[in-house]
């Protein structure tokens, strides 16, 4: 049984790696990568996930090769020019978070574009990263109150729920369950705020070969844990 709100994030790894298993270029990973982004959007929302957010690409991956880099950022459009329609029928609002101004303006159009398309609709929410990192969110949230709190808009002692108002998920509950795929166990400043009592599930399947029946298998390993959030367990 999931929450009435219940929030997966999902960091989507291995992309390459499963191109390279396949002889295939690094792209071709990142393109299944996106088509399965709508696939397991789907699966989410009819195993009763309300909120799914997907980290497609951080604020450190600009490192990486040029063309990979333009690569990714074309996805967006080409994912929402096949997509958008059923997204809208579905009911699933798009939510992008990230520096969005750092993109290149092709991009941004697109992400702004979905945004606004599915603002009311009221189905799953889905969330997609993209040039995230979570010190920069925390260190812009900080600023963003301390400039707030000198001008006389926000008073101190600063609380949870304030806080959180300054940062990119505003409006997103806290994350119940966080996934990451292809065997890697490490958080790469993920949503580092926003975990802080998630459970963790590592798999080891890449991105582009993690289905409904995984997502399943996580789901049923979050259902064997005992969430305390610092409590004792009620015996
Ligand atoms: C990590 O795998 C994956 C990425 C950095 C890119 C993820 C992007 C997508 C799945 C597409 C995003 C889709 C939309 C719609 C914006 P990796 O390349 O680091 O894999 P590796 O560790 O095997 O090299």
């Amino acid at each position: 049984m999931l929450n009435d709100d219940f929030h997966v994030a999902i960091i989507m790894d291995g992309n390459g790696r499963w191109a390279k298993a396949k002889g295939l270029a690094r792209t071709a990973g990142h393109l299944k990568g996106s088509d399965n982004v709508r696939n397991i959007a789907i699966a989410a929302s009819e195993l009763g996930v309300t909120h799914l957010t997907l980290y497609a690409f951080s604020t450190e991956n600009w490192k990486r090769a040029k063309d990979e880099v333009n690569y990714i950022m074309k996805l967006p459009g080409v994912f929402f020019e096949k997509y958008m329609d059923e997204f809208i029928e579905r009911g699933y609002r798009m939510n992008i978070i990230g520096k969005l101004d750092e993109l290149p303006k092709k991009t941004y159009d697109v992400l702004i574009d979905a945004m606004e398309k599915s603002k009311d609709n009221t189905g799953l929410v889905l969330t997609i990263c993209m040039n995230y990192g979570s010190q920069m969110e925390l260190i812009n949230a900080a600023e963003a109150y301390a400039r707030d709190v000198k001008e006389g808009k926000a008073e101190l002692p600063l609380t949870n729920e304030v806080f959180e108002s300054y940062l990119m998920t505003k409006g997103l509950p806290m994350v119940d369950l966080l996934i990451r795929t292809s065997g890697e166990q490490r958080i790469s400043n993920y949503l580092l705020y926003q975990i802080a009592y998630a459970e963790l599930v590592f798999c080891e399947e890449a991105w582009p070969e993690f289905d409904k029946e995984v997502l399943k298998r996580c789901l049923d390993e979050y259902n064997k844990r005992d969430r305390r959030f610092g409590g004792v367990k009620n015996v």
